[in-house]
């Protein structure tokens, strides 16, 4: 999300370590850390790998030294930088909207409604809004027909409603077809999508395969915090359940062919109005006033059921934690695993993988045998990066599983939970987060935590003790194919200045621009080195700002989301927040082939002035959106892109004529699919 409507973050007030590192340390070690990385290629998941179709599968993990192979290039050229009401592609490119807010996708909704009437029990059965990350997952080899699921992240009121939002002056809502509406705007779509012969895709009504979760949706509760007496609520009085999932920003997906929904700015949906636990105080939970929608003011009205509204305040108000919703918070702050390929599946918190504002989570590069790596960043100011390795190793005939989510159990449920500390020399540490896992005192986790649920409950606080690196906002992660790095965006951080101090991995005050690091992990994978691979600036940044040598083509500010395809081109896309670059352009979809980029020993490069022509431009979006999400058929000939908050999009000329909540149209995030006009792969 770009738009700032809520703090997303208390500041993180621990006291770790800034090194203090120039910028100069930086500039003069990022050559010589990249050594080492020859181009063999990887077995890998691959950013957009087939699986769990019923194929043989791209997802098999033996290492094999491939045939020799031309080097992939980019077939296309950087598109200038585009502020319209439309999106804007790479010349012999097309762009199709598919599946917006509001597009009934089950047959017990009605139709949409230009006037924003449709009520919550449309709204459930149709598309959420503010669509996010998303994948799609082949129902056949060729990637023709597939299944599509698709992250919807918040709502804006104003759109949603007909006359906006009808919270009073003090915050108190009034109508229970509103909050309900809200709430199920909130949440996942899946839904089954088929290629027709004129390149169109279609959204098959009344699949059996769609369905929504939204943040009302029964969902169960694995790994350490399962049946814990921290999530007894009235509503699940053995801990094993949780009520919807909120705020889903990035995503992942599995080998075993699930999806991973990622809860990001949770805390701000639920208040305590009495004493904060210190969990809830690192996290950022609401204090006062209401929370960010007011659903928790219609709390005990005469036709609420279930306490839905109720179980967003989170104010100790009873004996115990059967009689009031004191834990309903700690049902939140996940990565939530969903079987897309089977009918009405119940989604599980997988609450090993730790509990903050989940960004996204992607998985490492797979080996037979060997454990398998889930990164997840912290999106918020001077937060973390996480990773949890599985104790379970991975055994390649689990690519195709008669049963997806007890696939996601051996894998998700038990393992070991890290955060990174990156050290001013350009390596790096993987910090445990368990009972004895060294804090950066000189005692252990256990001094602090009784068990590992504790641990999870705080993982910041755990990461706090152990003495993790604050970052620039940790968004997304991929990994590159052809070489395994790991790369993450850090998308911004303005909030960093004299004061707060740098580091060497996040080296920019007033980062209003972000950057992009990467690692390799060790043979051990407790240990790694990293650098920066690029920086984001405007084309006439300083020499202190412009580290990248960008220019028109491919400035760029906040990058966000990221994701490689399988012949290893990264694709990042911005979220904007620096009005140097916003004067130029919307936001945006870049390219670059990062293992082409290497120097004369053959040693990975970063991104300079020299060879800056490989990052390109691919698209732009409509005036006011976000880019955010990318999947690719296992073709590569389309990729599907989501268009979260624009302005006025898709276009409509009745744009100026204002309702009265001042809402001039009805704005509908949306899938968009792109594809070249010839049908071949595309981006090379
Ligand atoms: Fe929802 Fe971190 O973007
Ligand atoms: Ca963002
Ligand atoms: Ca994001």
């Amino acid at each position: 999300m770009s738009k700032e409507i809520f703090n997303p973050t208390r500041f993180n007030k621990s006291d770790n370590p800034d090194f203090n590192q120039v910028l100069e340390n930086h500039l003069s070690r990022r050559k010589i850390l990249k050594g080492g990385l020859g181009l063999s290629a990887m077995a890998t998941l691959g950013a957009f790998g087939l699986a769990g179709c019923g194929s043989s599968g791209s997802s098999s993990s033996a290492v094999e030294t491939p045939p020799e192979v031309p080097q992939l290039q980019l077939g296309f050229n950087s598109i200038p930088g585009s502020k319209t009401d439309a999106v804007s592609v790479a010349e012999g490119y097309r762009a199709q909207v598919l599946a917006p807010w509001g597009q009934p996708i089950t047959a017990d909704g009605a139709a949409w409604q230009d006037d924003g009437s449709n009520n919550a029990n449309d709204q459930e059965n149709a598309m959420g809004m503010h669509h996010d990350g998303l994948h799609f997952f082949p129902l056949n080899e060729a990637g023709t027909d597939g299944v599509l699921c698709v992250n919807h992240e918040y709502i804006d009121q104003n759109a949603l409603h007909p006359m906006g939002s009808d919270k009073d002056e003090n915050g108190l809502r009034s109508s229970l077809d509103q909050v309900r509406k809200e709430i199920n705007a909130h949440g996942v779509a899946v839904v089954r999508i088929q290629l027709q012969d004129s390149g169109e895709w279609l959204v098959i009504d009344n699949d059996p395969l769609n369905r929504r979760y939204t943040g009302a949706t029964v969902m169960d509760i694995a790994g350490p915090l399962a049946n814990s007496d921290m999530l007894v609520t009235p509503f699940s009085p053995d801990g094993s359940q949780a009520r919807g999932t909120l705020n889903n920003c990035g995503n992942g997906f599995t080998p075993w062919g699930t999806y991973l929904t990622c809860e990001e700015n949770w805390p701000g949906y639920f208040i305590n109005t009495a004493e904060t636990t210190a969990e809830q105080e690192r996290i950022g939970l609401d204090t006062s006033g209401t929370t960010r929608y007011g659903w928790e003011t219609l709390a005990g009205n005469a036709d609420e059921m279930d306490d839905e509204f109720t179980r967003f305040n989170v104010t100790p108000n009873a004996d115990n934690a059967s009689q009031d919703y004191r834990n309903e918070a700690n049902g939140h702050g996940y990565i939530v695993e969903i079987d897309p390929y089977t009918e009405n599946s119940r989604a599980v918190k997988r609450t090993a993988l730790g509990r903050f504002r989940h960004e996204g989570c992607t998985i490492g590069k797979l080996t037979q045998g060997q454990p398998i790596t889930f990164y997840s960043g912290h999106d918020a100011r001077f937060e973390y990066m996480y990773k949890f390795v599985s104790a379970a190793p991975w055994d390649p005939a689990d690519a195709n599983p008669s049963d997806r989510m007890a696939t996601g159990d051996k894998y998700m449920n038990e393992g070991t939970l890290y955060v990174a500390r990156f050290d001013a020399d350009g390596t790096g540490v993987w910090l445990p987060l368990t009972l004895t896992g060294a804090t950066k005192d000189g005692g252990v986790l256990a001094d602090h935590f009784a068990n590992l649920a504790e641990i999870i409950l705080n993982t910041a606080g755990a990461a706090d003790l152990a003495g993790a690196t604050p970052m620039d906002r940790p968004e997304w992660c991929s990994i590159d194919p052809v070489t395994g790095s790991v790369y993450l965006t850090l998308t911004n951080n303005t909030r960093r200045n004299e004061e707060t101090g740098t580091n060497a991995a996040n080296p920019r005050l007033n980062n209003k621009f972000g950057h992009i690091i990467r690692w390799d992990e060790s043979e051990s994978m407790t240990d790694f080195s990293w650098d920066i691979f690029v920086f984001g600036s405007d084309a006439g940044g300083d020499e202190l700002t412009n580290l990248s040598g960008l220019t028109e083509f491919n400035q760029f500010a906040s990058p966000d989301g990221l994701a490689f395809d399988a012949r290893g081109v990264m694709w990042v896309q911005t979220d904007n927040g620096a009005d140097e670059v916003e004067d130029y352009t919307n936001d945006q979809i870049l390219a670059v082939i990062p293992s082409n980029l290497t120097d004369e020993e053959g040693n990975q490069t970063t991104i300079t002035s020299a060879n800056q022509g490989e990052l390109r431009r691919f698209f732009v979006g409509p005036n006011g959106c976000e880019v955010t999400g990318l999947t690719m058929t296992p073709d590569y000939t389309t990729m599907f892109v989501s268009i979260q908050h624009p302005k006025n999009w898709p276009y409509s000329s009745n744009a100026q004529e204002e309702t009265p909540a001042g809402m001039a149209l009805r704005p509908r995030a949306s899938v968009v699919a792109i594809r070249k006009v010839d049908g071949s792969p595309l981006g090379v």
